[in-house]
């Protein structure tokens, strides 16, 4: 094809998109909603729908509430929820412990989730201690208040064993240790999970754009950053070497997150690997939008799905986007 031939006025680009029906003749489809999973928070007790201040249309909810929501997205033909749990300081140590609990919050979720939607809907389990340390950090902390790599991943592959033995279709270690796939593939085969999927938060940056979800899920360091395990933007190839790790070490998918400002990694990562690939519209890029057409700057739902078009450009398979209980609203043509 020779690209240069023919130029106005003999041509006129403005020919192909001179009507609705034109354009919407040539339009790439939007993902549908079986392309979502929706990432939502989950609390002990009853009847709680607790809104969350940093991410308007967002609550922590019970296990009984997270059911009829859960139902809610499902009835939108949403495939998959992505579960995190929110403690109390009280459930909060150095090692844990609470984290592999069989009758821990996210355990008990992912039991009555299965339990009600049978296959029907997907359950994910963010695989991570961030939530059940007392010092916020990923992994196992030493005394100089380094997070230590491979005492870690025997605490995450205990993790993601209770998340499967609970029921969860699919365990998704965030914590950016290395070695947590294979550690936690090996883990679950040996006691039988060998059906359990597993997605790797493969390449993970240490970005700014997680605060409101450390708000809502009470998982800010106490102290430092995660710069020492989440990859650094500034390293691209770090980045993509990270995904190479992941696919080798067993993962059945791997992960871009934030998805936004990193459009260049996931179709960096989806142009070398086969694996199918999820991108993390994190929470940083949801409450953005809202704050913005709150001001009045821009209008919510066309600018949503500017941004759901644009992660599904880049080459993402699956979107982990919190837009996802909104579908209707927001994104269904
Ligand atoms: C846990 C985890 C985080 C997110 C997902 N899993 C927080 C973090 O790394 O601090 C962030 C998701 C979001 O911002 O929406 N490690
Ligand atoms: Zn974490």
């Amino acid at each position: 094809m020779n690209k240069n031939t023919g130029l106005f006025p003999d041509v006129r680009l403005r020919r192909l998109r001179s009507s609705e029906t034109i354009r919407s003749m040539l339009a790439a489809p939007m993902p549908g909603p079986e392309k979502f999973i929706w990432p939502v928070f989950v609390v002990e007790g009853k009847n709680i729908k607790q809104p969350i201040d940093a991410m308007p249309g967002q609550f922590r909810y019970s296990v009984d509430r997270l059911v009829d929501a859960a139902g809610e997205v499902k009835n939108m033909g949403i495939k998959a929820v992505m579960l995190f749990g929110v403690l109390g300081p009280e459930h909060k140590t150095s090692d844990a412990s609470y984290a592999c609990r069989p009758d821990g919050i996210v355990q008990k979720a992912v039991r009555k989730l299965k339990e009600t939607f049978s296959s029907e809907l997907m359950i994910f389990t963010d695989v991570c201690v961030c939530e059940y340390t007392s010092h916020g950090h990923c992994g196992i902390m030493n005394e100089k208040g380094v997070v230590e790599n491979d005492p870690s991943l025997e605490l995450l592959a205990k993790m993601a064993l209770s998340h499967a033995d609970a029921g969860a279709d699919c365990v998704a270690p965030s914590a950016m240790m290395d070695g947590q796939v294979s550690a936690i593939r090996r883990a679950l085969d040996a006691s039988g999970f060998t059906d359990t999927l597993l997605l790797s938060y493969s390449t993970k940056f240490a970005s700014s754009l997680y605060g409101p979800f450390r708000e809502a899920a009470a998982s800010a360091p106490s102290s430092g950053n995660r710069k020492g395990y989440q990859a650094d933007y500034l390293n691209p190839h770090a980045a993509l070497r990270e995904a190479f790790f992941d696919e080798a070490e067993g993962a059945d998918m791997l992960m871009v997150k934030p998805s936004l400002f990193y459009l260049d990694i996931i179709s960096a990562v989806r142009a070398e690997t086969l694996l199918p690939l999820a991108a993390y519209n994190v929470s940083g890029e949801y409450s953005m939008l809202i704050a913005s057409a709150k001001n009045g700057w821009g209008d919510l739902k066309p600018m949503v799905r500017e941004a759901i078009a644009a992660i599904n450009r880049a080459g993402a398979d699956l979107i982990i986007s919190y837009w996802a209980n909104q579908y209707n609203q927001l994104l269904k043509d």
